[in-house]
């Protein structure tokens, strides 16, 4: 009788152990359709569908049999990547962008390029402070010097700048020499994208190489905060906190007189996806007089300069500021600087 009763007990915890997590959860009853994957969840079930299509079809809904529509006609420009949602009973889509494009379709542009010295002026209430500012972007350049950003936090300038093809990141305090902070290993001035975060003005400034073409992915810009443009350039003496993409000329960054000789070089070349704080910066064509831009062209031009072979008897060209540079086949320099 004793022997009895304890394999009865036995059975019981046998039975306790393996029967009540299946029979709530539902999930033995293969509920999930399409290559979806059951999992318990809340005492139920929930399935997770696949997100590689079934016969060139994506399935959704409680249990993947609902067949989605949201991208039946591909709403997404510019290459955009068209992604089909069925939330509440209602079908809908979202894009996943290429680089250089941002919106919900994709039809924004966020390319803009320096054919000439110029800058573009950054307002945001963030550069009052005396916090670090973070900046991702990407560059593109065949010019192995150039100015591609300027931070002023009070007497102290930073300044990322493309040195013999090398990234690097100096600073600058008050009537001073600038210091090299920082100078990135690889050569960049190569006609690739690459993509750039910067931390200036925090305890620790620094510039780090993300990606470059090819090895970068984007992660879906679900939801993307623009950055609002400034409406004018303040005096140089009224603002201790600046940014500027590009190069400006002259006393603005400094807050000093600077000779024409002594200004940053001039960065010539294509910016694309800059992220200041995580907000993201369109390029747009600023009203006449306001001069928080210069010399900005939205897009980049593909073309380069030197595509048309103007140079003759074996001479070398070399595209330049505003034009190009013919340099003769014995290798002297007889510069011929051609407007176009
Ligand atoms: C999903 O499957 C479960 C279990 O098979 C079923 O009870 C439920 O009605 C199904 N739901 C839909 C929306 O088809
Ligand atoms: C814009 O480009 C022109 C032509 O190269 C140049 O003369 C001018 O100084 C530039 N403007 C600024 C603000 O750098
Ligand atoms: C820079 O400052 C000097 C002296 O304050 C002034 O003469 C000069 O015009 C300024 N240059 C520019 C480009 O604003
Ligand atoms: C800087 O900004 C980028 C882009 O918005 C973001 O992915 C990154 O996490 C930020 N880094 C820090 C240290 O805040």
């Amino acid at each position: 009788m004793l022997r009895f009763s304890v394999y009865l007990c036995m059975l019981w915890l046998l039975f306790a152990d393996t029967v009540p997590s299946e029979d709530i959860s539902g999930c033995e009853q293969q509920p999930c359709q399409n290559g979806g994957v059951c999992e318990s969840h809340n005492g139920g079930f929930r399935c997770l569908c696949a997100s590689q299509s079934q016969n060139g079809q994506l399935y959704g809904g409680q249990n993947c049999t609902v067949a989605l529509t949201g991208c039946n006609e591909n709403q997404c420009e510019n290459g955009g990547v068209c992604s089909p949602l069925f939330v509440n009973d209602h079908h809908s889509y979202t894009c996943i962008c290429p680089a250089g494009f941002t919106s919900p379709k994709c039809q924004t542009p966020t390319v803009f390029s320096f054919e000439s010295r110029g800058y573009m002026y950054i307002q945001t209430p963030l550069l009052d402070q005396e916090a670090p500012l973070n900046v991702t972007f990407s560059f593109r350049t065949e010019q192995p010097v150039g100015t591609l950003l300027q931070r002023r936090v009070d007497d102290l300038l930073f300044s990322i700048e493309l040195m013999h093809g090398h990234l690097c990141l100096l600073s600058l305090r008050g009537q001073g020499s600038s210091t090299l902070v920082q100078e990135l290993p690889g050569y960049l001035s190569d006609s690739k994208w690459h993509t750039v975060e910067a931390s200036l003005g925090g305890v620790v400034s620094l510039i780090r190489l993300l990606c470059t073409e090819g090895s970068c992915t984007r992660e879906s810009n679900a939801e993307v905060q623009l950055l609002e443009q400034a409406s004018s350039l303040p005096e140089p003496g009224a603002v201790r906190h600046s940014l500027f993409i590009g190069a400006i000329s002259g006393n603005w960054t400094l807050g000093r007189a600077v000779e024409e000789a002594d200004y940053p070089p001039a960065f010539l070349g294509c910016f694309r996806d800059v992220f200041v704080d995580s907000r993201l910066l369109l390029p747009v064509i600023a009203p006449e007089g306001s001069h928080i831009q210069a010399n900005i062209t939205v897009g980049c031009s593909d073309k380069d300069k030197c595509d048309d072979s103007p140079c003759q008897n074996r001479g070398r060209c070399v595209a330049k500021a505003g034009g190009v540079t013919f340099v003769s086949a014995t290798g002297h320099m007889r510069e011929t600087t051609v407007q176009r």
